[in-house]
């Protein structure tokens, strides 16, 4: 069964200092900027056997969740930590896997307009937990998380695991020479 938090609503609002304050206390730093503050996901939480799954972005192990990415992924080789940071603050949802000793062993994030686009990216599953379903349960936990279900397309990219992500509608392009891409180094060379 899932658990929703009270809290919810993808909004941009003005705050007062002492509200800011509570705001960091309650959901975490990160969050107020200026006098505004962005507004965190719905917390989902719901389990897959004796694991948690989770969008508490307090729970992220982000020591883990680096190293993962820049040592042993092979699409964010050499990622640094204040990038992995950065991409995790400014992600609208994150869903991390913890074991029942509260250790991370899963991760996926999605950034979203929350309408009409949503990005799927840096998913894993550390190799001692694959092969039982906790893969599928975290996609399953972002793609069904009720802020993001009816963003109308959603996309990722993966080099093996089309058979994963097939389970819950995700399709090969049906036009890929309509798509492009702007790499880090095609902007750099033209500034
Ligand atoms: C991909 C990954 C997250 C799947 O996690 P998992 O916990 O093993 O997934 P599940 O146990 O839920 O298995 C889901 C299904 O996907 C398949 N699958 C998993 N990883 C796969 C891969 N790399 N290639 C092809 N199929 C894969 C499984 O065989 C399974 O199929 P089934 O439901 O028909 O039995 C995990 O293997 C992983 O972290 N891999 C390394 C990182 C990676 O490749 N991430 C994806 C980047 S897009």
């Amino acid at each position: 069964m899932d658990c929703w938090s009270a809290w919810h609503g993808p909004t941009r609002t003005a705050l007062t200092a002492v509200d800011a304050a509570l705001i960091d206390v309650l959901v975490g730093p990160g969050f107020y900027t200026g006098k505004t503050v962005r507004m965190p996901a719905s917390l989902l939480e719901r389990t897959h056997g004796s694991y948690l799954l989770s969008s508490d972005k307090k729970r992220l192990d982000v020591a883990l969740i680096h190293d993962y990415l820049s040592g042993d992924s092979y699409w964010a080789a050499g990622r640094d930590r204040a990038t992995v940071d950065r991409s995790i603050e400014h992600s609208y949802l994150v869903m991390g896997a913890y074991d029942d000793k509260g250790g991370q062993v899963g991760f996926a994030r999605m950034v979203t307009d929350l309408a009409t686009w949503a990005w799927l990216c840096d998913v894993f599953v550390l190799a001692e937990h694959q092969g039982i379903g906790l893969g599928s349960a975290l996609v399953g936990a972002v793609v069904e998380h009720r802020d993001v279900v009816d963003v109308s397309r959603q996309f990722l990219a993966t080099a093996d695991a089309h058979g994963l992500y097939a389970k819950f509608g995700f399709e090969p392009l049906t036009d890929p020479s309509r798509w492009m891409n702007r790499s880090g180094a095609a902007a750099a060379a033209l500034r």
